[in-house]
């Protein structure tokens, strides 16, 4: 575990939409592993952001991988599309689809990389049979749908059972844990073993730069690990 490099990227949702391709470039500069990119449908959870065009945009504006974080009802429906939208990692939520294991072949099938996404209320047993057929799991710890939430500490016990099984069933998984995530928790979360770190208020902050926000939070991982 030590060993596992921590990767880090921004969320989007709390970008400054206007001046998004510069604050990509500024973030991709100073060290994001990946684009963090959030739709959600109004049905999923109570908020509508963004879809295909700004997949398509991001896309367009970064050479970094672009992880689409879906928060929509059906996303059966639209998985195909997100991956020739741009999209490297395509996550849905357990919550959100009786057919998961069908839609996350059709991830894989269309080009894109299958990511499993759970709510805090969801236990990790509903992942139980998806495990050998994701290339990430994503556990949420916020309940999804706003940025700028505070991080449920009961996320932590979670990384931990998560890590356990993913040791047993697929150890090259990436873990995800996105939501109320800041350099003051930051450290507590890698350590329990999450080595994707999704941030989105804390990286654009109104105050600070990206290269500095990002900067403080790659020095809590790399006193980590
Ligand atoms: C919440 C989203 C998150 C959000 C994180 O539903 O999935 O990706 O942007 O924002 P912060 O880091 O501000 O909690
Ligand atoms: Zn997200």
């Amino acid at each position: 575990m030590p060993d596992r490099r921590v990767r880090i990227g921004p969320s989007i949702l709390s970008a400054d939409f206007l001046r998004l391709g510069e604050q990509i470039a500024e973030a991709e500069a100073a060290g994001a592993d990946f684009v963090h990119v959030d739709v959600m449908d109004g049905r999923f959870v109570p908020n509508i952001s963004v879809g295909l065009p700004l997949v398509e945009a991001v896309r367009r504006a970064t050479k970094l991988p672009v992880d689409v974080h879906l928060m929509i009802v059906e996303p059966d429906r639209w998985v195909e599309r997100f991956v020739a939208a741009g999209a490297d990692l395509v996550t849905v939520h357990v919550e959100a689809d009786p057919h998961l294991h069908r839609t996350l072949r059709a991830i894989e099938e269309a080009g894109g990389q299958p990511s499993v996404a759970l709510n805090p209320a969801t236990p990790i047993a509903a992942l139980e049979e998806v495990f050998p057929l994701v290339r990430q799991v994503l556990l949420m710890s916020v309940n999804p749908g706003f940025g700028g939430q505070t991080f449920i500490p009961a996320t932590l016990d979670k990384i931990r059972h998560v890590l356990t099984a993913l040791d047993a069933r697929n150890p090259t998984c990436l873990l995800e844990v996105d939501g109320g995530i800041k350099a003051g928790n930051l450290g507590r979360i890698v350590a329990a073993g999450a080595d994707t770190i999704v941030a989105g208020s804390a990286v654009f902050a109104p105050d600070r730069s990206i290269a500095e926000t990002m900067a403080e939070l790659r020095a809590v991982t790399d006193s980590v690990r």
